[in-house]
């Protein structure tokens, strides 16, 4: 198989293990293992990102916290899709100053998103010193060589220079859940909707081997994983970057090939490359859950040329009609973003009406926020944060009575439910496509099990059902 993008030669992933190796020697003489405490903000690829900064971590001989306090190295992953997101985490950073202090050997390495911004590593370099690490996405196979660094030169540590990025497999993984698990199929985006940052930071669109996405799904159901999602910035451009003939829908099919009791789910899919193939796959392939999650940002054919997504609002809700028309009950999600640049309160009706007619059953909603460096950054905008927020509002306010009728309509019906943990109110589970369901009765034994579940309630949020016989 021919590759146009970059894969890390496997003696350079060898290389970093023995550099975790190293570090483990390097604490083999005390009594306890040193803690780690990693802090993931944003998307779910931080999240599977996450698992293998542990994985990385765990072969380091480190054991794990969730208390900053207590970690000998403080992990934060960041995301820098919104400014909001990115004040947080600053604060988070700043607060550490106080946990150094009490404990002057902490490491503290901040990376993800924000770290490959060239304004964020600067402050940091410049406003933080007490941040020992720092590397964007493109040296998170790197993580090993890095902080070793830092631990054997008790220098600082600043690895964010620009790249288009490249893969890396064979790095451990430590995964979080049993039940559920992420598996990236290809990371980048080359789309630049001109409000988004991802594209800067995470650099061009590169796929895995079919053959190794393969095998890890297979060795993840093995496992007694039962809820499995591929994870892509754009999924349906996989393979692309590759000559081996494999497309998502070809990538799809042959995953709900393997055997198995298992779902299958991805995200995210950009409606302008989602067609007739993946939704053909979706329907035929009972281990493909119902569920399509289609950002449509705005309902407004000019604010999506404007945002450069490369589709009107006609072609957006054909393809909505196209899922339907083979999968009726599909649940669909999707982003919106109010407030982009010059949008008008016309505008803004126009992304009301489309929520309406397409009746979503989840939403996630955005007010715009202007990232350096994007093209939309420096568009007019001339609606204040008032005007914006009261739309933001509106909107909200009609997802919520959306999604209240929507799971109105489950009250009665028995579901094939994924039991998938638990919380403080109880068990949880997941219809097939995946609407949080609350259960009263059954007991820690399901966790891990599809069970029938009748639904006995609901409201806008979530489902409350109990096993039926
Ligand atoms: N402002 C607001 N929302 C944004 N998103 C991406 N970039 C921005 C931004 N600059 C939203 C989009 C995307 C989701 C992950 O985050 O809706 O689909
Ligand atoms: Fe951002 Fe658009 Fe790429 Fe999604 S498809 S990551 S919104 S640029």
């Amino acid at each position: 198989m021919k590759r146009t993008t970059q894969e890390i030669p496997a003696a350079l992933i060898a290389r970093q293990r023995e550099y975790c190796d190293e570090i483990r020697a390097l604490s083999s003489h005390l009594p306890s293992p040193p803690l780690a405490c990693v802090d993931t903000y944003g998307c779910q690829q931080n999240e599977a990102d996450s698992e293998l900064l542990r994985g990385m971590l765990a072969q380091m001989g480190y054991g794990f916290t969730q208390e900053a306090e207590e970690a000998d190295i403080v992990i934060l992953n960041t995301c820098a899709i919104r400014e909001h997101a990115e004040q947080r985490v600053l604060g988070n950073v700043g607060a550490l100053v106080h946990t150094k202090r009490r404990h002057p050997g902490q490491i503290i390495c901040v990376c993800g998103c924000m770290a490959q911004e060239e304004h964020v590593a600067n402050r940091l370099r410049e406003s933080f010193r007490h941040v020992d690490l720092v590397f964007g996405p493109h040296a998170l196979w790197r993580f090993p060589e890095l902080l070793r660094r830092v631990l054997t030169r008790r220098g600082r540590v600043f690895e964010t220079s620009r790249s288009d990025g490249a893969i890396a497999e064979g790095l451990p993984v430590r995964r979080s859940g049993t039940v559920k698990a992420w598996v990236s199929i290809m990371y980048g985006c080359n789309n630049f909707c001109s409000y988004c940052i991802v594209p800067y930071v995470r650099g061009r669109e590169r796929s895995r081997d079919p053959e190794m996405i393969l095998q890890e799904i297979r060795e993840l159901v093995e496992a007694g994983y039962r809820d499995i999602t591929l994870l892509g910035q754009n999924v349906n451009s996989y393979g692309k970057d590759l000559d081996c003939g494999v497309d998502f829908p070809d990538l799809l099919e042959a995953a709900a090939a393997i055997p198995g009791d298992f779902l299958l789910r991805f995200m995210t899919s950009h409606p302008k490359d989602a067609g007739d193939k993946l939704f053909d796959v979706m329907a035929r392939c009972p281990k493909v859950a119902p569920h399509l999650h289609l950002p449509f940002q705005s309902g407004s054919s000019r604010v999506l040329a404007a945002m450069n997504r490369r589709y009107t609002r006609e072609e957006y809700l054909s393809k909505v009609d196209a899922l339907r028309q083979r999968i009726p009950d599909i649940v669909l999600t999707s982003d919106v973003i109010v407030g982009f640049p010059g949008e008008t309160d016309g505008e803004f009706e126009e992304t009301l009406t489309l929520i309406q007619q397409v009746g979503y059953d989840a939403l996630f909603t955005f007010i715009y926020s202007p990232r350096k460096g994007t093209p939309a950054a420096s568009l007019p905008d001339p609606r204040t944060r008032e005007e914006k927020l009261a739309n933001f509002n509106r909107l909200v306010a009609e997802q919520d009575r959306i999604s209240e009728e929507k799971h109105r309509a489950y009250v009665g019906t028995v579901q094939r439910c994924l039991v998938d943990g638990r919380d403080e109110k109880g068990l949880t589970a997941r219809t097939p496509g995946n609407r949080l369901v609350r259960l009263t009765g059954g007991d820690e034994s399901l966790i891990g099990q599809f069970v029938r579940v009748k639904i006995t309630s609901s409201n806008r949020w979530s489902l409350t059902g109990e096993p039926a016989e």
